[in-house]
C-alpha cells in the first residue's frame, strides 16, 4: 500500500516526517530504525531533537541501523555518513551510540564488513522503519541502476551521476569516493515499513517513475512498489507529477 503524503512548506516536511518517527518511538521504544542521510531528511532530524528536547520522545531503547557509507571514509571524516549521523541526530538525543550501526567504511576487508553489517541486520531483527531518500538516477540507499540489483549489503561503485550530485558537499569530485557499501533491495525491502522523503522539483520525473513505472532494475526505487507499507513525504514540488 502506497500512502503519498504531499506538504506545502519544509517546516510541515520536517514535522510530518518527524512525527512518524516519534511516533513509532512512542508505541514502541525499542523500536529498529534504519535511518538515511543525505539533504533531505536534515530538516527531519532537527525536528526529531527537539521533539527529544520537549520530552516528547526517547531513542533511549531503540536501535538504528544507517544505510550506507563511503568506502574510505574514517569514522570521522567530515562527509563520512557515520559523522553525518552523530552531528545531525545522534549526538544530541539520548540513543545509545552503541545501538547505532553505520556500515564500517574502512574495513580492511570491506565484503567481508558487508556479510557482517547484513548479520547484525539478521540477528537485531525486522527494521521498524526504513528512511530512504531517492537518488536522481532512482538510487535508494546507494544501490545504483544496473542490470542486476545485490539483495543484502554490499560494495558498489558509485556512478558518476551520483558522485557529482554529492561533489557539493567534497571540494571536488575527485574527493567523493568511489566505492560505498550499501545495504541491498532486500534488506529494504524487508522492513515492516518505509519513509520515502523527496523534497523539490528536480525529484518530480524520477519519484512518478519510481512509483508508477514499470519495475525495472535500472530505476531501483521501483522496487518499492512490491512493499506492502511505503509512506511517501513529498512536497508540492516533489509531488508534481504524483496523482
Ligand atoms: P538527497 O539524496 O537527500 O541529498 O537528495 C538522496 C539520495 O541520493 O538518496
Amino acid at each position: 500500500m502506497l500512502n503519498i503524503i504531499k506538504v506545502s512548506n519544509d517546516q510541515q516536511f520536517n514535522e510530518v516526517g518527524a512525527g512518524i518517527i516519534a511516533g513509532l518511538l512512542q508505541s514502541n521504544p525499542r523500536a529498529i530504525l534504519g535511518l538515511a542521510t543525505g539533504s533531505t531528511p536534515v530538516g527531519v532530524y532537527s525536528h526529531l531533537i527537539e521533539l527529544y528536547k520537549q520530552g516528547l520522545v526517547s531513542f533511549a531503547k531503540a536501535q538504528s541501523f544507517n544505510l550506507d557509507e563511503y568506502i574510505g571514509l574514517a569514522a570521522d571524516h567530515p562527509e563520512s555518513y557515520r559523522r553525518f549521523m552523530n552531528e545531525k541526530l545522534f549526538n544530541h538525543v539520548d540513543i545509545d551510540l552503541m545501538n547505532t550501526h553505520v556500515p564500517d567504511g574502512t574495513a580492511a576487508d570491506p565484503e567481508k564488513a558487508a556479510q557482517e553489517y547484513t548479520r547484525m541486520l539478521e540477528d537485531a531483527g525486522q527494521v521498524d522503519l526504513q528512511l530512504l531518500g531517492i537518488g536522481h538516477n532512482g538510487h535508494i540507499g546507494f544501490n545504483e541502476p544496473a542490470d542486476e540489483l545485490q539483495a543484502n549489503t554490499h560494495v558498489v561503485e558509485l556512478k558518476k551521476d551520483t558522485r557529482a550530485a554529492n561533489a557539493r558537499f567534497f571540494n571536488s569530485i575527485d574527493e567523493v569516493p568511489t566505492h560505498a557499501m550499501t545495504m541491498g533491495i532486500a534488506s529494504i525491502l524487508k522492513s515492516r515499513q518505509i519513509l520515502l522523503m523527496a523534497r523539490g522539483a528536480s525529484k518530480a520525473d524520477i519519484l512518478a517513475r519510481a512509483l508508477t513505472g514499470p519495475l525495472t532494475t535500472q530505476c531501483p526505487a521501483t522496487l518499492l512498489q512490491t512493499h506492502p507499507n511505503v509512506v511517501v513525504l513529498v512536497d508540492e514540488a516533489a509531488g508534481g507529477r504524483l496523482s
